[in-house]
């Protein structure tokens, strides 16, 4: 019988604890808590254990990832603006060693063209961007996807 590997971290980086008074064509009209809570429910649905981590300050989100050796089996990221420069982030990333996927609330392609760079997409097994709360639910079933063996 294989070993169990359902614990997911589920990390927000910058500016993503305002969702709710941020430009709600991009973002919804969520607050953050109330993100967690729909998050959470999508992940039950899928039998995965979810944690939840949001930070403004990138040295902690950094230190947060190289926590997480033995601490979960993969990472649903949401970067934030940090998604499109924070090669410490990305270096982080590599370190937590996880199967990763990356989300974004908004069409990050078709908005400014400094979004459509992303630092940790090549760490990541997949992408989904654009579909907003909904977005979610299909990261955590292309995770659950890579955990399943
Ligand atoms: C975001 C997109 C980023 O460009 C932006 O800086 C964010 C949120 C999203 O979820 O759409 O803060 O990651």
């Amino acid at each position: 019988m294989g070993v169990v590997r359902n614990r997911v971290e589920v990390m927000h980086g910058v500016n993503l604890d305002a969702l709710g008074r941020r430009e709600p064509r991009h973002y919804g009209d969520l607050t953050y808590k109330q993100l967690e809570v729909r998050v959470g429910e999508f992940g039950r649905a899928l039998d995965l254990e979810l944690r939840f981590f949001q930070s403004n300050s990138e040295g902690e989100f950094v230190e947060h990832l190289h926590r997480l050796e033995g601490m979960a089996d993969g990472i649903l990221i949401n970067p934030g603006a940090w998604t499109h420069y924070s090669w410490a982030i990305h270096d982080a990333l590599e370190i937590a060693g996880l199967p990763s996927v990356e989300v974004h609330l908004s069409d990050v392609e078709h908005r400014e063209p400094w979004r459509r760079v992303s630092v940790v997409s090549d760490l990541c097994v997949a992408t989904v961007s654009g579909q907003g709360l909904e977005g979610y639910r299909e990261a955590l079933a292309r995770l659950r996807q890579e955990l399943t063996p």
